[in-house]
């Protein structure tokens, strides 16, 4: 096996001989690009952003902003990043000293004043200035005052030039101020057609290596299809499973755990499939969230609800949804909605594969009925959709955080009559949980406020919240009954927007 290497900036280096568990982020500043940072090396502040290629949807090649300090390097084993650093030539060829033109608006328009959050800033920046359906909208919007710095009205949130602000939504800034920021990303145009990144988008990207990785007494493995990693799963029991790295990277810089093996499933064919059937929807286990979201665009309003609210860009960049049932978290926030779509689990491992309804999944604290060798090959969604859903979050603030309580609802209703209900409850439990009884009171009842009110009493009292540094048990337990009336309120008084009322559009195949 050839030994493995990465590209940073367009020059190819061996990884070794790092350990396995060493963050591309360590490894980028040991060899002397500082620009990349490290803040809180948990995902949270984006200082340590950088920009890896990766299968792009509309072009052959997508940039897209990670966290450098959750990510092993070894799983980046052939692969292309760019830091802060290689933007400044990449940007204007032939001129190294030239600012990228994300950096040049962040300089003039008084965006970075000590500094240290500003190159994962420009990062994060520098994915969403080349991704190309901004570049597309930012085309549009040229001849009518694009770059003008303000959101003109309308969506704040997305910039004249297509920007959209999401794209920073993992990254802190604690001494600028976020205006200034703003005002650099609503004022990047669009690549110019010698720009060596946006020419990069149109080969394919670098295809993921099998990788055999060792140093000292730990490895890092990267099968090159499942078969492979269900066998080796078999032979290295010990072995940690890692797809997103998003709570690797947590483990290993936080709790200082050091696996002896990690197998890395993030790139198996088998398990990067999305499939649109009559009666189902598949996704595979290892598709981030970013690509479902941008692949099924809005066509299942609940996931559509979630993603702007699942921590950040960047952590959506790279978190998996069989990373996050994997790991049994009780506030992972897709297990509520996935709850609510009555989604199974198809189970993969040496005897072949299962599926298990969502439901029947999680038996404790970070349990689950997977078996040891077994791996989430894909999440199943049976098709027709509730026609009416809403995701509810309640956290401290409105992106990147944890939830304290997730709520998810689907319900069909005809003739003003709740004919089927499925609600999923995340944050009140050892497990994420489904609220039998509150689906039980709202079936077969008309859609009424009396219902509504009936039901959020018993939405109240199911789980089992706990206080924490989060929320009280007795917080948690409002805010359950507040959901349920808020999504009543929403549905049937005529000014107010349901928050993710189903559309009637088509799933694309
Ligand atoms: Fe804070 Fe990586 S150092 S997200
Ligand atoms: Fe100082 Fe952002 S410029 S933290």
């Amino acid at each position: 096996m050839v030994a493995a290497r990465i590209t940073v900036n367009g020059k190819e280096a061996p990884i070794a001989p790092v350990k396995p568990h060493t963050t591309v982020l360590d490894f980028l500043r040991e060899r002397g690009l500082t620009g990349t940072k490290e803040g809180c090396a948990e995902g949270e502040c984006g200082a340590c952003s950088v920009l890896v290629a990766r299968p792009g949807v509309d072009k052959p090649t997508d940039w897209v902003a990670v966290n450098a300090c959750l990510v092993p390097v070894a799983a980046l084993d052939g692969q292309e990043v760019i830091t802060s650093e290689g933007l400044a030539t990449a940007g204007q060829p032939g001129t190294p000293s030239t600012l990228h033109p994300v950096q040049e608006e962040m300089a003039v328009r008084g965006g970075s004043q000590c500094g240290y959050c500003t190159p994962g800033f420009i990062c994060s920046m520098a994915a969403e200035y080349y991704r190309p359906d901004r570049c597309a909208a930012s085309a549009s919007a040229s001849g009518s005052g694009s770059g003008s710095g303000s959101a003109d009205g309308g969506d704040p949130e997305h910039g004249p030039n297509g920007f959209d602000l999401h794209a920073l939504s993992g990254n802190l800034c604690r001494c600028t101020g976020y205006r200034p920021i703003r005002d650099a990303a609503f004022a990047v145009g669009s690549p110019t057609e010698d720009d060596p990144l946006a020419q990069r988008r149109e080969r394919p990207a670098p295809e993921p290596v099998a990788t055999e990785y060792t140093q000292d007494d730990s490895a890092f493995l990267r099968p090159g299809n499942l078969a492979e990693a269900l066998r080796q799963l078999r032979e290295r029991p010990d072995a940690v499973v890692l797809a997103g790295s998003t709570d690797w990277g947590v483990e290993v810089n936080i709790r200082s755990r050091r696996a002896s093996c990690v197998v890395a499933i993030d790139r198996l064919p088998e398990l990067r499939e999305l499939h649109v059937a009559s009666d189902h929807i598949e996704i595979g286990a290892a598709k981030t969230l970013t690509e479902i979201e941008r692949r099924l665009d809005g066509s299942v309003p609940l996931l559509a609800g979630l993603f702007p609210q699942f921590a950040s860009r960047l952590i959506r960049n790279s978190a998996t949804l069989g990373g996050n049932l994997g790991t049994g978290s009780p506030i992972g926030d897709s297990a509520p909605v996935l709850l609510a779509l009555e989604a199974s689990v198809v189970l993969a491992g040496a005897d072949g594969e299962r599926e298990v309804p969502l439901c029947d999944y999680f038996t404790g604290y970070r349990q689950s009925v997977r078996r040891p060798g077994e791996l989430i090959r894909a999440v199943r969604i049976p098709l027709p959709l509730s026609p009416v859903a809403a995701f509810h979050k309640i956290a401290k603030r409105r992106f990147d955080d944890i939830s304290s309580v997730a709520v998810a609802f689907a319900l069909d209703i005809e003739d003003g009559t709740v004919r089927k209900a499925r609600i999923g409850l995340g944050g009140v439990s050892a497990t994420p949980i489904r609220a039998y009884a509150t689906e039980a009171a709202l079936e077969g009842r008309p859609w009424a406020a009396r219902t509504a009110l009936a039901a959020a009493r018993v939405l109240q009292a199911e789980g089992t919240p706990m206080d924490d540094h989060r929320a009280s048990a007795e917080y948690r337990s409002a805010m359950l009954r507040q959901s349920l009336l808020k999504l009543h309120a929403q549905t049937t008084e005529q000014n107010a927007a349901p928050t993710t009322e189903q559309s009637t559009e088509a799933v694309p195949s």
